[in-house]
């Protein structure tokens, strides 16, 4: 039997057969099928402006450079996130603040950043940065009080939640429509929705924002429009392009990507129906106005207890099945620690949160295999 993975990307024929036509084009990069890509996108989430790029840590880096943050502005941003927001505001020298997130679900909310700018005393806010932890876009559209509040950017990290939606007014909403915020990033590494083998978009509403972006993306030049040799650099900027082959494969993912996210309910509607009675752990409880990505599945330890959670993963993976912790808190990290942070619920979170496998290749086989294990774990340790 081979490892079961918490997550794995799913690629058929025809992903194949899109990258094998794009490879024998003329333009194999910053050609037709980039554009292509970016404007499906924006049709998917109803948002003005996409920008394709190699990675959701490029889609926030030039989310940060597009703001202008510079040395001493304020970010904050939560304490449980992948290390990816934290590392490029602090290459970018900013003063940056870990607010605490519920201990259920790790996210942070309206409430978390208020404590947060009341415990340091902070009155000037450069952006915050929201993470939708697994792809439940927990108070998505609540976080636009702070940012009137502040003047400040509001940037979603929404790398768990391509195909997340919320209700607003009566209409759902898709994480990345920017109608709340000013900027969202999404990550096309395997394990998301959907992928580009590697991959990031950045989305906006604002032309302002979004041609510093592609800007950014491209070294910061301008083309001339009357001498193709001709160019002007605009911004100091980087190589972030994605290729055409993978927007090609990009496309041909989005082609599939209901499919993905109903399969991944599915997985989501059967661990909560058959685990919901172990005594131990609490299913994840979501509000009907906020529709998850199911990008990860948490469950959480009723009695958070850090050595029974480094348990049940030893005794998961010695059944081949790889469990996860997400995330590390930030400020646990050699290079971070204790850096400027709250952090009450966010250790029982960290003590108490396991991710279970969940993606579309995953076979309700293997997944009867995993429930039937978290059940002997349990009633062997009552
Ligand atoms: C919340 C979050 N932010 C940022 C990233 C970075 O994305 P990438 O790995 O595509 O650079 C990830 C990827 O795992 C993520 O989960």
């Amino acid at each position: 039997m081979k490892f079961i993975p918490y997550g794995s990307q799913y690629i058929d024929s025809k992903d194949i057969q899109s990258v094998v036509k794009t490879l024998k084009k003329d333009k194999i990069t910053t050609g037709s099928e980039v554009n292509k890509f970016e404007k499906k996108i924006s049709a998917f989430l109803k948002c003005k402006y996409s920008t394709t790029c190699n990675s959701g840590t490029s889609a926030l880096y030039l989310s940060l450079l597009a703001i202008n943050v510079k040395k001493n502005d304020t970010i904050i941003m939560p304490t449980i996130n992948f290390v990816s927001s934290y590392n490029l505001a602090k290459i970018l020298g900013a003063n940056i603040y870990l607010a605490d997130v519920d201990k259920k679900t790790g996210q942070m909310s309206p409430k978390n950043v208020d404590e947060c700018c009341k415990r340091f005393n902070i009155k000037k806010v450069k952006a915050i940065i929201i993470m939708y932890n697994s792809g439940y876009p927990q108070n998505a559209e609540k976080f636009i009080k702070l940012k009137k509040k502040f003047k400040c950017f509001l940037i979603e990290d929404a790398c768990h939640a391509f195909g997340a939606e919320y209700k607003f007014k009566g209409s759902n909403l898709k994480i990345g429509s920017c109608v709340h915020s000013d900027i969202s990033t999404f990550s096309m590494h395997p394990l998301k929705t959907i992928t580009t083998g590697e991959g990031g978009i950045v989305t906006t509403n604002s032309k302002k924002l979004d041609e510093k972006i592609k800007k950014i993306r491209s070294l910061g030049i301008q083309k001339s429009n009357k001498k193709h040799w001709e160019y002007d650099v605009k911004y100091p900027g980087f190589n972030f392009r994605l290729n055409d082959f993978q927007c090609s494969l990009g496309i041909s993912q989005l082609n599939k990507v209901k499919r993905f996210l109903k399969y991944r309910k599915k997985i989501a509607d059967k661990y909560n129906k058959q685990l919901k009675n172990i005594p131990d752990i609490a299913i994840p409880i979501h509000l009907k106005e906020y529709i998850s990505s199911n990008h990860l599945y948490l469950i959480n330890l009723k009695i958070p207890n850090y050595k029974k959670k480094e348990k049940l993963i030893k005794y998961m993976l010695k059944n081949k099945i790889i469990l996860q912790s997400h995330y590390i808190p930030i400020y646990k990290f050699n290079l971070y620690r204790g850096k400027q942070h709250l952090s009450y619920n966010t250790q029982i979170y960290y003590n108490s949160t396991i991710s279970l496998p969940i993606y579309y290749n995953l076979s309700s086989k293997e997944q009867n295999y995993i429930i039937n294990l978290i059940n002997k774990f349990f009633k062997s340790i009552l």
